[in-house]
């Protein structure tokens, strides 16, 4: 890495993401550095991301992490896995600061829990058909499949995290992704924004044995260890209520009443400080 683009100890981090769903990574990020500022960049005016083309997704994504940066990030975290799976490279080039995204930390996390070295991947259909997951567990000698869930986004965001709906729909998606050579898969990796939120859900449906790699959590520890930033051992750590969290701050580009709103249910948090954003074209 480039002295240049190395970030401080305490940075001003920027987290982007295609909504709301990526407060999930920030939530994760807050748990587990709470010293640092946040600045958080929404596109709520343009999602989702999960059904459009990577040129688009690349071009979005670009006008908002150059937008982050001109508010002072100093590391950005692309939290939307649609982003990083089809514009990591695009989005590390129009950078001049440090770039993670969360397809490598859920990899890692994922090839270190795998004792069959054989791993289920589920996102939205851009993710998926992009293969990013695919690739990056292949490399670490991890046999994948994919599966595309794209009604996950929709319910989450009607708010029906525990409802019998999603619970058919989940057990749909999973009895297919865990069929055939993928029957002895041990970790089921969540390659998407929104699915921490039902994650209980999903632990009920999943096969018993397998176990969840949330990629928002890979990333945050990722995050905090580039940081360095110690680490309280699991059994003591707290969720940080607001008051321990030195600052953060939103762009949304569309409504930020709307954002305030669903923000506050995706974050666990208090979702207050929010600017309305309108990227030009
Ligand atoms: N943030 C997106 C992701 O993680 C999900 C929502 C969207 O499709 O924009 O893939």
């Amino acid at each position: 890495m480039p002295n240049s683009r190395r970030p401080p100890r305490s940075p001003k981090i920027g987290v982007f993401d295609s909504g709301v769903g990526g407060l999930t990574v920030l939530r994760a990020l807050v748990d587990r550095i709470p010293d640092a500022s946040y600045l958080y960049f929404g596109d709520t005016a343009r999602l989702p991301y999960g059904s459009k083309s990577a040129a688009t997704v690349a071009h979005y994504a670009v006008g908002a992490v150059r937008y982050l940066q001109d508010q002072g990030a100093e590391l950005l975290v692309i939290a939307c896995n649609t982003a990083t799976a089809l514009a990591l490279d695009e989005i590390k080039a129009a950078a001049g600061v440090e770039v993670i995204g969360v397809v490598e930390p859920g990899a890692d996390a994922a090839a270190a829990a795998s004792r069959k070295r054989n791993v289920v991947v589920i996102g939205t259909d851009a993710t998926i058909s992009s293969h990013a997951y695919r690739r990056a567990l292949e490399a670490r000698n991890v046999a994948v499949r994919e599966k595309a869930c794209p009604l996950f986004v929709p319910l989450v965001e009607e708010g029906w995290v525990e409802h019998p709906v999603t619970e058919q729909v989940a057990e749909i998606y999973l009895s297919e992704a865990f069929s055939d050579d993928a029957r002895d898969a041990d970790v089921l990796v969540l390659g998407c924004t929104h699915y921490p939120l039902i994650k209980p859900l999903l632990r009920r449906v999943a096969p018993e044995h397998v176990a969840i790699v949330d990629s928002a959590e890979s990333t945050a520890l990722d995050v905090a260890r580039q940081l360095h930033v110690e680490l309280p051992p699991s059994s003591t750590r707290t969720k940080n209520e607001p008051s321990a969290v030195r600052q953060l701050k939103f762009f949304a580009t569309d409504s930020a009443e709307k954002f305030r709103k669903m923000g506050t249910r995706f974050l666990g948090l208090p979702v207050e400080d929010v600017v309305h954003v309108d990227l030009k074209e």
